[in-house]
């Protein structure tokens, strides 16, 4: 068996809250969130050097395992109150997400964070939304409190763009001129920490956005403004959006998916904006201008 558990130094009271996909851009926003809160966690992480990393935090645990390796963080569940459960979204998501709540079932974990995603449904046509909901029926099936957070595009996609708004002035993607109310990937966290540290979020499902739908022609006005140099939205069909992903390295169930989702978007079905972030964070959500503003240096 190869597990393995880097603890801390000195006593650490009994952490009750347990993180998977700690590394990723929402997780590693929720892991800074609950440092500066002081509340500890332990996480699954994949490699001894993402261990190493998250163990100078003073309230972390590193658990070295894999999600499609049960036995190899199956024991650190026992004990614990509140599990956090992200993954990417691969062909394998859904089995290693269901994988996970039924280990967590047999470990007694009784409430369950999932993160989702806007507009989850078993019968939509984007893959991605048929497996958070296929994930979020199981999780209600074995009997888990449970909290979904289903948020919108990211903001921080964005960031796959960086090199070419930087150097050309153009992002690409097949969505028209739709609207789309995007969200800070640090207001999903933040929605995450309330979720895992108060009551009152046992058995809710937040739809999550940002203050605002746009389009991608005003996200491109707003970083001209932001940036003070001209940038672009270019409108590519999915097949030429396709191309490029698949291109670019992207696995085809996971290109697949994301014309899919881009598809989604582009009917207009993901303009809806909610008062989740403002309601349970008792703060505004971050508005593109302003992620705009904290990423410059990047753009
Ligand atoms: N992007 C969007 O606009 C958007 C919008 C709404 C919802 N979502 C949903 O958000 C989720 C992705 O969130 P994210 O962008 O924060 O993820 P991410 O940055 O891609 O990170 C994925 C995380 O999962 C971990 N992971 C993957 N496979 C694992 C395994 N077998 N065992 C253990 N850990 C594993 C990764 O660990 P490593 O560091 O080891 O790889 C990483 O920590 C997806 O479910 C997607 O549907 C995305």
């Amino acid at each position: 068996m190869n597990f393995v558990l880097y603890k801390k130094q000195n006593s650490m009271k009994q952490t009750r809250i347990f993180l998977t996909g700690a590394t990723g851009a929402v997780g590693s926003q929720l892991v800074q969130q609950l440092t500066s809160l002081n509340i500890g966690f332990k996480a699954l992480v994949r490699t001894p050097a993402q261990a190493e990393q998250l163990s100078k935090l003073p309230n972390a645990e590193a658990i070295v395992g894999d999600l499609a390796d049960l036995v190899t963080f199956e024991y650190a569940l026992h004990g614990i109150e509140k599990a956090f459960l992200l993954t990417n979204s691969s062909e394998q998501a859904e089995s290693l997400q269901i994988g996970f709540a039924e280990a967590a079932h047999r470990a007694g974990v009784p409430h369950i964070v999932k993160l989702s995603q806007f507009a989850a449904h078993e019968s939509s046509p984007v893959r991605f939304l048929r497996y958070h909901a296929r994930v979020e029926n199981r999780i209600r099936e074995l009997g888990f409190r449970y909290t979904f957070l289903r948020p919108n595009l990211y903001m921080q996609g964005l960031l796959a763009f960086k090199e070419q708004i930087k150097y050309s002035g153009q992002f690409f993607a097949a969505v028209g001129n739709a609207r789309v109310s995007l969200v800070d990937v640090r207001d999903i966290a933040a929605i995450a920490v309330a979720a895992l540290t108060e009551p009152g979020h046992e058995d809710q499902i937040y739809d999550i956005t940002g203050p605002e739908a746009l389009s991608h022609y005003e996200l491109a006005e707003i970083l001209s403004n932001v940036l003070d140099k001209p940038v672009s939205f270019i409108d590519v069909s999915p097949a030429e959006m396709e191309q490029a992903l698949l291109g670019a390295g992207f696995p085809e169930w996971q290109a697949g998916g994301l014309i899919e989702d881009y598809a989604h978007y582009a009917r207009g079905e993901a303009a809806a904006v909610s008062d989740a972030v403002a309601r349970i964070t008792r703060k505004n959500p971050v508005s593109f201008a302003q992620f705009a503003q904290d990423h410059r240096f990047l753009l």
